[in-house]
């Protein structure tokens, strides 16, 4: 099973008195379960109770943390966290849900390391030029305003944060497969514009690469996204080729865009490369995925039935 290879080296398992992974959805479940495998003691919180998985070595202890239904762990289920992994986006009122109703409880754990998901929205629109983490942030979208605003607030709480900064994220069961099989999968060509992608477990990677450098070497802000920027045109061919089925019809971007959501004009409003060469290049970390072609192969495969790490 290809996921089983993310591990935390055992010293820096060691290190990690315990884990509070807010937000055990698609990314913070993967990751809970890869520090649960490297022996890390890591409770996860979920809204709903999750449903009950195969995970090797059992499920994983979770807490109900959902503030609209005053839903809230209380300070004695938190008592001993050390390190944070926070995957919540910002409520629709662009706060965030954890430093909103959970900050109190947070100044009085003993916290060694936080790290913050966050979007590479907060760049905003280059025009397809490269930005890294030296670049200003410029959001242009209401939501990546509101992210960059959460990003400054945990920042504010001088807690020792990383934030990652992540582009689209793929993985199992978040391919063009299913969309390519039952016809929905849309061709669309817009002149000049690529996305950026990372597949989950390059997350998981990441974020155990870092755990395991010594706190003075991780970096304050880190953009975490594999090496080929692209348009989803190409990648949904490749998609196709995989499955060995036709492509829609291509359409160009400008004759649909008045039939998509806002939600996807909003993805297409916006064009930037963004560069991981600070994680690759300086924090040594090796991409498992450095193209969504890897990634795809490997996505496919756990799709097809190898068995899921949790
Ligand atoms: N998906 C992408 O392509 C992408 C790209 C860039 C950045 N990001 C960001 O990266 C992070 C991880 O992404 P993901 O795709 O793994 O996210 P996800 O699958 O949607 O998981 C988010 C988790 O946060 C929980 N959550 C959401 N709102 C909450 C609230 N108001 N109160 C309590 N819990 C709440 C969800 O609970 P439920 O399980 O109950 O829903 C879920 O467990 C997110 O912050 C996301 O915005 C995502």
């Amino acid at each position: 099973m290809e996921e089983a290879g993310v591990n935390l080296p055992a010293a820096a398992a060691a290190g990690i008195g315990r884990m509070l992974v807010l937000g055990g959805g698609y990314t913070g479940r993967r990751c809970a379960a890869a520090l649960a495998r490297s022996g890390v003691a890591v409770t996860v919180t979920h809204r709903q109770a999750p449903q009950p998985t195969a995970a090797a070595g059992g499920p994983i202890p979770w807490l109900a943390f959902d503030p609209a239904r005053g839903l809230l762990p209380d300070a004695d289920a938190l008592r001993d966290i050390t390190h944070l992994l926070v995957t919540i986006p910002p409520d629709p009122e662009g706060r965030d849900p954890v430093l909103t109703h959970l900050g109190s409880l947070l100044d009085g754990l003993p916290l060694r390391w936080v790290g913050y998901l966050s979007t590479t929205g907060v760049y905003g629109d280059t025009g397809g030029a490269w930005v890294d983490e030296s670049t200003p942030p410029a959001p242009g979208l209401g939501r990546s305003r509101a992210r960059l605003a959460c990003e400054q607030a945990w920042r504010d709480r001088n807690l020792p944060l990383q934030v990652f900064r992540l582009p689209a994220i793929y993985g199992p069961n978040r391919t063009p497969f299913a969309s390519l099989q039952d016809g929905t999968a849309r061709l669309v060509h817009k002149s000049g514009q690529v996305f950026c992608r990372i597949h989950v477990d390059d997350i998981v990677g990441a974020v155990l690469h870092n755990l395991a450098l010594p706190a003075s070497r991780r970096p304050g802000t880190l953009i975490v996204a594999d090496a080929a920027p692209c348009p989803s045109s190409e990648t949904l061919g490749f998609a196709a080729h995989l499955l060995g089925l036709p492509l829609p019809p291509a359409q160009r971007y400008e004759q649909i865009e008045g039939s998509m959501s806002p939600m996807a004009r909003s993805f297409w409003s916006e064009n930037r490369r963004v560069s991981s060469r600070l994680l690759q290049e300086q924090l040594g970390y090796r991409l498992r995925y450095p193209t969504y072609r890897e990634g795809f192969r490997a996505s496919l495969a756990e799709e097809m039935g190898a068995t899921p790490p949790f």
